[in-house]
């Protein structure tokens, strides 16, 4: 089964490009972040702090996560409710990054992530992929940029969609999530030596998916 792993901190890019080289290749993309944010949705409309982690493994065993493709793409179900659009909330960002670093949190979505890739060529995006989920999928990237780059482009994303932006107060959430993300005790994000490093920053995601398929390519050969 074709498996190609990306991980990546945030607003690198991973979505886009993952997206685009799945449908380059006609296969399903699993991003595996709106798993997280549909958890930390959930805490959130029940009143629970992300970071109480007892709290959290009180509801997580009666919480439904679900992903369902579309003509449109994947979808992401939390109790058989579509929550595609809600989880791309601001609060839910942070609210994600806390709740993914409870184990019991990651070994329910990484069995559903695990049993996806089992069965369907996929892509999938988060950051733990190369490193834990899937260590022997075919393909393994690692995609970053500084968090200036990122910042800058998150803001001009928030302007171009008429919605205000702060650029100081974006870089301070992406280093703060970076440094959560990749300073948690189970599963952080880290590049393995085996991914292919691909620095984003002065590359267009054209750029970045067509380096990118080149290698997957040479791998199916
Ligand atoms: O990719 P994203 O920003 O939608 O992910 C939201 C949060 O979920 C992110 O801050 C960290 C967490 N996450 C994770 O821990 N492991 C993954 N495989 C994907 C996301």
């Amino acid at each position: 089964m074709l498996n190609i792993a990306i991980d990546g901190p945030s607003g690198a890019g991973k979505s886009t490009v993952a997206k685009a080289i799945a449908k380059e290749l006609g296969i399903l993309y699993l991003d595996t972040g709106a798993m997280y944010r549909a958890v930390g949705l959930k805490a959130v409309r029940l009143g629970v702090s992300c970071t109480d982690e007892d709290k959290v493994k009180e509801f997580l065993p009666h919480v439904q996560i679900d992903v369902k493709y579309q003509e449109d793409g994947m979808h992401i179900y939390l109790d058989g409710e579509d929550v595609s659009t809600a989880i791309r909330e601001h609060y839910v960002s942070k609210c994600a990054s806390d709740i993914s670093k409870i184990p019991a949190v990651r070994l329910k979505l990484v069995e559903l992530q695990r049993e996806i890739a089992a069965n369907n060529p996929v892509v999938l995006d988060g950051r733990d992929i190369t490193s834990y989920v899937l260590p022997h999928a075919n393909c393994k990237f690692f995609l970053t940029a500084s968090p200036e780059i990122r910042a800058r482009r998150r803001t001009d994303e928030l302007l171009a969609r008429g919605q205000s932006a702060d650029y100081d107060k974006i870089l301070a959430d992406i280093i703060d999530r970076d440094y959560n993300d990749s300073h948690r005790d189970f599963c952080p994000l880290t590049q393995t030596e085996d991914s292919i490093l691909v620095d984003s920053g002065n590359m267009s995601a054209d750029e970045v998916k067509e380096y990118m398929l080149r290698h997957i390519r040479k791998h199916m050969e």
